[in-house]
């Protein structure tokens, strides 16, 4: 299975990506199996590109991706060695939040000394796995060493920014977003920071800090992550969004929003949900559910399950979502079953409900015609079938096979947004829209293949066929 790769710069991303999917199909549509490949990857791809994709994908991650989302879980490195939480990880999840193994008391324990064991094994077991990483987190007034908690001023200042160069240098390249700064607004009504030891160094501590972390890995997003800042109409909400607004008018490097979304009875899901995370997103930032539990059980916890995924794939930043613990028993609030496996690792009402909204959040598979058009034949007789390929959350494949003819022509024209972003096969061309492609025979045959991004619309290319 092809999972998320780790960011890697959009040219690099592109070129590989482009190289990858011209070596599948020139493998799928030449050599009829896999080889001997030199990338995992592509073998993987290749291998996938062999069986149809079924129409609902099964596991959380395979749906989410298909709608260009994530789906994550925070991760306890010491449940590693368990194989049923293993084994439920790699299934479902495509991303990983280390829940306590990058704090700051985990990571710095003395000042200047550095600790990454535990952190290193669920980032290694991510990158084995192909899952994206969730850095969490660089500063926060909680889960201070005692070092720092007894430090203050310009010495904490400096120690807090060496804190978040020396972790994001060293996790460089691997994290795909970065809980910068976790939690520095207050509860209740007054919009006000929280008052902490980095709060009193300066309110530009936070600003600060995202500077330093840009710095340090300028391919992580880099994230402001909370609680309480799901209802749109409370102070707290406010007060972050107002901070976020402030620092894209200011040029502050800040890519992401985390909302942790920490839900039970005396903190509901909110009504106004979707409406919190659009109006966030419409500052320009991406939106992510970062830390994700809901207690209660049975239906009641399904539909608020429902809804909160519902709300972030009606928003189009509202790159993924993260669950805080894969069972029940992992959760820091085990006794409210607030996740979406159960002690033994059966999976849940709440489960079910997830992979059923992601299964339609996007235009499934099944909305194309469900039999390949055939078109008639073109003048001088050739037709043209048209297969669909491997499918992914941005993009798919489609193969065309020509009968009639050994010199054909065949104008295959995509759907805008939709983009043509690597064939094999085939000699093509473009029009000036770029959005009709005429192929050629390559002397391979008559059977060639594309890859379209689909820009959000799965509608299948028209193809038509003329002789040369
Ligand atoms: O591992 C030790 C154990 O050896 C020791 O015997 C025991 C005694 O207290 O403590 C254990 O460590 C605990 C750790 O969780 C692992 O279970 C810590 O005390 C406890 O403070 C820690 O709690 C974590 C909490 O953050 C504080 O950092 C939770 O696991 C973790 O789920 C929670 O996560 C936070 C997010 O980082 C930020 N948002 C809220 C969220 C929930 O509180």
């Amino acid at each position: 299975m092809i999972r998320t790769r780790r960011r890697m710069g959009p040219v690099a991303a592109t070129a590989l990506a482009a190289a990858m999917l011209m070596l599948v199909g020139m493998l799928t549509a030449m050599t009829g199996t896999g080889g001997a490949l030199a990338a995992g990857e592509a073998r993987n791809a290749a291998e996938e590109a062999h069986s149809p994709q079924p129409m609902q994908a099964g596991t959380l991650w395979e749906a989410a991706q298909r709608t260009g989302r994530y789906f994550g879980t925070a991760v306890a490195a010491n449940k590693l060695s368990d194989s049923t939480y293993v084994g439920i990880l790699n299934r479902e999840f495509n991303s990983v939040t280390a829940e306590n193994e990058m704090k700051i008391d985990a990571l710095e324990p003395q000042q200047g000394q550095f600790n990454y064991g535990n952190a290193d094994r669920i980032v290694n077991h991510a990158i084995q796995q192909g899952m994206d990483i969730r850095g969490h987190t660089l500063a926060w007034h909680s889960q201070q060493p005692q070092w720092m908690q007894n430090m203050s001023g310009s010495a904490l200042r400096q120690a807090m920014l060496n804190h978040v160069t020396q972790v994001a240098t060293h996790y460089r390249g691997r994290i795909h977003s970065w809980d910068v700064v976790n939690e520095a607004f207050a509860d209740g009504s007054s919009g006000a920071r929280r008052d902490s030891n980095l709060q009193r160094t300066g309110n530009d501590w936070i600003e600060a800090a995202f500077r330093a972390a840009r710095a340090a890995d300028p391919g992580a997003k880099l994230c402001y992550n909370d609680y309480n800042t799901d209802d749109w109409s409370h102070a707290k909400t406010q007060a972050v969004y107002r901070m976020v607004q402030d620092f894209k008018s200011r040029g502050v490097p800040i890519d992401c929003v985390g909302f942790q979304a920490h839900f039970n009875s005396a903190s509901p899901v909110p009504s106004n949900y979707h409406t919190t995370l659009q109006n966030f997103a419409d500052l320009g930032v991406d939106v992510q559910i970062t830390e994700l539990d809901i207690e209660g059980s049975g239906s009641s916890q399904a539909d608020n399950y429902r809804g909160v995924t519902q709300a972030c794939l009606a928003v189009a930043r509202c790159t993924g979502i993260t669950v805080w613990g894969i069972r029940d028993s992992d959760s820091w609030r085990a006794s409210g079953t607030p996740l979406l496996f159960d002690n033994s690792g059966g999976k849940k009402a709440a489960y079910h409900a997830v992979l059923e909204v992601l299964n339609g959040g996007q235009a499934p598979p099944t909305d194309p015609p469900t039999d390949p058009p055939t078109d008639p034949p073109g003048p001088g007789g050739c037709t043209t079938t048209y297969a669909d390929g491997q499918q992914w959350g941005d993009r798919f494949n489609g193969q065309v096979t020509v009968s009639g003819t050994n010199n054909w022509i065949v104008t295959v024209t995509v759907n805008s947004p939709q983009q043509v972003i690597a064939t094999w096969n085939t000699n093509a061309s473009w029009d000036s829209s770029g959005n009709v492609m005429t192929a050629r025979p390559n002397g391979n045959g008559n059977v060639f293949g594309f890859t379209i991004r689909h820009g959000g619309n799965w509608n299948r290319p028209s193809v038509t066929c003329r002789t040369g």
